[in-house]
């Protein structure tokens, strides 16, 4: 099994994004079984809500299912998660201080170095821009860099 989790700030716009954008692709591929996807936040404002409105409305309108909650991400994530993609530099600062001298900071990256054909190494943050499709847009283009380098690493 390769596990995923995609982080952000507050787990409730960009990496639930990523997460339902993702596993649709897994499911698709029928590497359900062989992928496991995730996500959570770097910080524990929103612990237990749904997506904020402008993220479910955007995966509504692809027809993307989404149920998952806001949980807040812990040092055990990780060591249990293969790939750990930071949504922008904040992010993925803030998971190498959690992850400290533990060795298991090789496995977090930044989730836009799998489109570099999009022009820029961050998601940016949607909740006081509203800018939802452009996060789909970013989202979609690295969830497919992702799975195509999975494939390809993992032999799927
Ligand atoms: P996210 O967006 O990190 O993409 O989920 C945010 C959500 C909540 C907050 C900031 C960003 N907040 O400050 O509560």
């Amino acid at each position: 099994m390769v596990r995923v989790l995609f982080v952000c700030l507050g787990n409730i716009c960009r990496s639930p994004m990523a997460e339902a954008v993702f596993r649709q692709m897994v499911r698709e591929a029928g590497l359900e079984d062989q992928i496991e996807v995730d996500s959570a936040g770097i910080g524990n404002w929103h612990v237990g809500d749904p997506p904020h409105r402008g993220t479910r409305e955007v995966l509504a309108r692809h027809n993307i299912p989404y149920d998952g909650r806001a949980r807040q991400v812990t040092r055990a994530d990780l060591k249990r998660f293969d790939y750990v993609l930071a949504m922008d530099y904040e992010n993925l600062a803030d998971l190498r201080s959690l992850a400290g001298s533990d060795g298991h900071s090789a496995r977090i990256q930044l989730f836009m170095d799998y489109a570099p054909q999009a022009g820029t190494r961050e998601v940016p943050d949607p909740y006081y821009s509203g800018k939802f499709d452009e996060v789909y847009a970013l989202v979609r283009q690295a969830a497919q860099g992702l799975l195509a380098h999975i494939r390809e690493e993992h032999g799927l």
